[in-house]
């Protein structure tokens, strides 16, 4: 027999009839089925695996049975508001699993559970690559004439007027390297020459941003060239010991390959 769950519910006046109702509306339930029975105190509903959808049809249409016989509730009706506390009491259960659309109670994490997992967290090294790194703690404050300004020039320029560990969050979009016509600079450089200056810039940005801070990079990799920027800007940030905190990735369905990425 699979593993349950149960929740007991108390301020229910026990009934034969909403027990049958009950149970009848949770055999439509996907294997293993929940049903509930009486004990001495009340119901008690046991769960493994839940279709929730259906649960709140099934409450749907018990209330609704009886709308307008709230004074004399039928079996019916006070089925559907057992079904109602059942629903609220699982809806309070955070942890669980979805396959196939239906809401695992039970036995849903065996497989994925990680034992120990402080300590192997630290015989890992969390940040292991960016532990020994000599950044300054201290912040310095921006002086007033570069508070809230816009500089126009070459960001490599004009970042090295900017103090060390003084600022909060650095958001860039460089230039991808695509061959975009742009006012002033070239956008097709060779590739090396390309991260040379970039990663200049960013060593820049590196030294001007506070302890703590956050800089965020939006790049599209150019796939006809076979270059993974993305992967190289992180592989660069890593390299000088920032830590790696995530990815987003923008899904803009304007694919422009007529190939797979293996060719
Ligand atoms: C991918 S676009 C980002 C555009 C920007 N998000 C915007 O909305 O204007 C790259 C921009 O970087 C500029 N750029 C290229 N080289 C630069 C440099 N050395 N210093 C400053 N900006 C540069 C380009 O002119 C272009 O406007």
């Amino acid at each position: 027999m699979a593993d349950y769950k149960s929740i007991q519910l108390t301020n229910f006046e026990v009934d034969k009839k909403v027990l049958d109702i009950v149970n009848n509306c949770l055999s439509q339930q996907p294997d293993p089925r929940p049903f509930v029975e009486i004990n001495s105190i009340g119901y008690v509903f046991y769960f493994h695996t839940l279709d929730i959808k259906l649960l709140q049809r099934n409450i749907e249409m018990l209330t609704a049975h009886d709308l307008f016989s709230a004074n004399n509730p039928s079996s019916s009706r006070k089925a559907g508001e057992l079904l109602q506390k059942i629903y609220e009491e699982v809806s309070k259960i955070g942890s669980y699993g979805i396959r196939s659309g239906k809401r695992q109670y039970v036995n849903f994490d065996i497989e994925r559970k990680v034992r120990n997992r402080k300590a192997k967290e630290q015989n890992r090294s969390q940040y292991y690559y960016a532990q020994d790194n000599n950044f300054s703690k201290i912040s310095n404050q921006l002086p007033p004439e570069m508070t809230n300004q816009i500089f126009c020039g070459d960001s490599l320029e004009v970042l090295k007027k900017i103090p060390d560990n003084s600022i909060d969050l650095i958001f860039t979009s460089p230039p991808y390297n695509f061959g975009l016509e742009y006012e002033r600079q070239d956008d097709a450089h060779k590739w090396d020459l390309y991260f040379e200056k970039l990663f200049a810039i960013f060593d820049e940005c590196i030294r001007v941003l506070k302890f703590g801070g956050r800089i965020a990079v939006n790049i599209q990799p150019l796939f006809s060239d076979y270059i993974p920027s993305h992967h190289l800007i992180s592989n660069f940030f890593i390299s000088r010991r920032m830590i790696w905190k995530g990815e987003i990735l923008w899904e803009k369905n304007n694919y422009n390959l007529l190939c797979c990425n293996h060719g």
